[in-house]
């Protein structure tokens, strides 16, 4: 997987050495920046001049995908990275056989609507992926976050 634009920012799989990179973005866009390495084979990110300017993940569960760590630098907001990278990670999905696709999100719930994710409650999650960590955490601290998380799905 790796792909061009003209804005020369290439997408392509993550290596262990984007770790600390991927640590940075995620951190610092206030996501849990939890069970990188462990879930590395799904991640890709996009690198521009040799560094890397946004990433994102997903994890399989059985027939299920979630999508996660979707952060682009904050210099290229706008510029569709976001999307590409989206894109990339719901096409490695399908690849790898999901047909439904599940995400949390606080400040892009706006950004995964126009990708064409709807809100779900944590019911509707299929108990395949139940055993997903951030399901785990957000599900059973709900009180603690309030109405700030969305949980979200798309049919991949
Ligand atoms: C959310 C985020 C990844 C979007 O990346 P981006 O590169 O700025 O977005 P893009 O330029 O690819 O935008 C893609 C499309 O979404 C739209 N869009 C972008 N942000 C949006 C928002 N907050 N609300 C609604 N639409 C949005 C754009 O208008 C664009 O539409 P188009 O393709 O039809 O023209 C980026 O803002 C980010 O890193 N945010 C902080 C981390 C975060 O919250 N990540 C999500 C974790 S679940």
């Amino acid at each position: 997987m790796t792909t061009s634009d003209i804005a020369g920012v290439t997408i392509r799989r993550a290596a262990p050495a984007d770790i600390p990179r991927m640590v940075e973005l995620i951190a610092g866009a206030n996501l849990p920046p939890l069970f990188i390495a462990e879930y590395l084979d799904g991640f890709a990110v996009g690198e521009q001049d040799a560094q890397v300017v946004g990433c994102g993940g997903i994890e399989m569960y059985g027939s299920s995908a979630v999508i996660r760590s979707i952060v682009v630098d904050e210099r290229m907001r706008g510029t569709g990275l976001g999307r590409r990278l989206s894109e990339q990670l719901m096409a490695d999905a399908k690849a790898a056989g999901a047909t439904d696709l599940y995400l949390f999100t606080a400040d892009a719930h706006d950004f995964w609507k126009h990708l064409g994710f709807v809100d779900i409650t944590f019911d509707d999650w299929r108990a395949e992926a139940r055993v997903n960590w951030q399901y785990q955490f957000v599900s059973q601290n709900a009180d603690l976050l309030g109405g700030e998380i969305y949980t979200m799905w798309r049919k991949a």
